[in-house]
């Protein structure tokens, strides 16, 4: 008898034609993410679970999948799911690391660029009609060349920021629960405490995961702190930011620009001030979105639901310790 896997939503055909041919595969075909009743009537029979970071893999659903030996994320976040309740249980948790840190590396920089030269309002500034002429003082931005940078979590995606920073001779501050003298070294960037690379970074950009310590790691009072011309860019999850404070901030001018991959909520309705203000670019979590991205988050994302179905260890696991804890 071939394991039954709930795959959440269709994803590339390079990850899903693996688990197509080694498993009995119900296939969500909806463009939204599955209704939790459906979810939760889906995962009760099913050996392997397949999904994405909108589904809400909560205790309540890993204790209805009563037959459940593991679950695979098409993503490296995994911050929809409750890694503790699956460890008590012993189901691994797979995920995608290192595939999307290339891309989500570029994307933010090109979330960066385009605050900072104001790309989305001169398009919008062409749209209607408005060039009319060279204007001396027109649609005046930020420099980028020589600003400073502060990096808030230095791992494998900050770092990839930095290696891309550095070819604009950006000053690079990062702070991070773990010091990092390694990319100290070898990437020239200086270890600042939070309040310091607030205070002193011309963008500031996120790239932790969001926890019980990052949420609304960037609140007014970490608003306040930052330069009145600064600007913030979020391409990893919306809760570490106070929407609230932010939306203040960009009205209010404690800061210059955002410019956010992410948003709390999310999607963010089309009428939520942070989508009408001039100077906040949002995009709807598009980070890791190219092709050969995808198709490796959708590959590694096949190779960890098998592997776990064969009684493997997963190759990327999010909670490790569910193997120690069997021991
Ligand atoms: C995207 O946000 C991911 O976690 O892969």
């Amino acid at each position: 008898m071939k394991p039954v896997v709930f795959v959440t939503r269709r994803i590339p055909e390079v990850g899903l034609s693996p688990v197509r041919e080694a498993c009995q595969m119900r296939l969500w075909e909806g463009e939204l993410p599955p209704p939790k009743d459906v979810l939760l009537r889906e995962v009760a029979d099913c050996d392997g679970l397949l999904c994405l970071l909108t589904d809400p893999i909560d205790a309540e659903v890993i204790a209805a999948g009563a037959r459940l030996r593991v679950i695979s994320q098409m993503a490296v976040g995994v911050d929809n799911i409750d890694l503790k309740a699956a460890t008590a249980r012993g189901i691994p948790v797979g995920h995608t690391p290192g595939v999307l840190t290339e891309a989500t590396a570029d994307f933010t920089f090109a979330l960066l660029m385009a605050a900072a030269r104001r790309v989305p309002e001169g398009v919008d500034y062409v749209r209607a009609g408005k060039w009319r002429t060279w204007e001396p003082m027109g649609l005046l931005g930020m420099d980028i060349w020589q600003a400073t940078l502060g990096i808030i979590g230095l791992g494998r995606i900050g770092a990839a920021v930095a290696r891309r920073a550095r070819g604009f001779a950006m000053r690079i501050l990062y702070y991070d629960p773990a010091r990092r003298p390694d990319l100290e070294a070898e990437l020239g960037v200086e270890y600042a405490e939070l309040d310091d690379l607030l205070a002193q970074s011309d963008f500031v950009t996120l790239h932790c995961p969001l926890n019980a310590e990052t949420y609304h790691l960037i609140d007014e009072r970490a608003l306040r702190r930052m330069k009145p011309t600064a600007i913030l860019i979020n391409a990893a999850r919306g809760p570490v930011v106070d929407t609230a404070a932010l939306v203040r901030a960009l009205s209010e001018g404690w800061i210059r620009a955002a410019a956010l991959d992410v948003t709390d909520p999310e999607p963010i309705p089309p009428d939520h001030p942070l989508v009408s203000l001039p100077n906040c670019v949002v995009v709807p979590h598009i980070a890791s979105a190219t092709v050969a991205t995808r198709e490796r988050m959708a590959t590694m994302a096949a190779e960890n639901l098998l592997a776990g179905l064969r009684g493997e260890r997963l190759p990327y696991c999010a909670n490790p310790d569910v193997y120690t804890a069997r021991a």
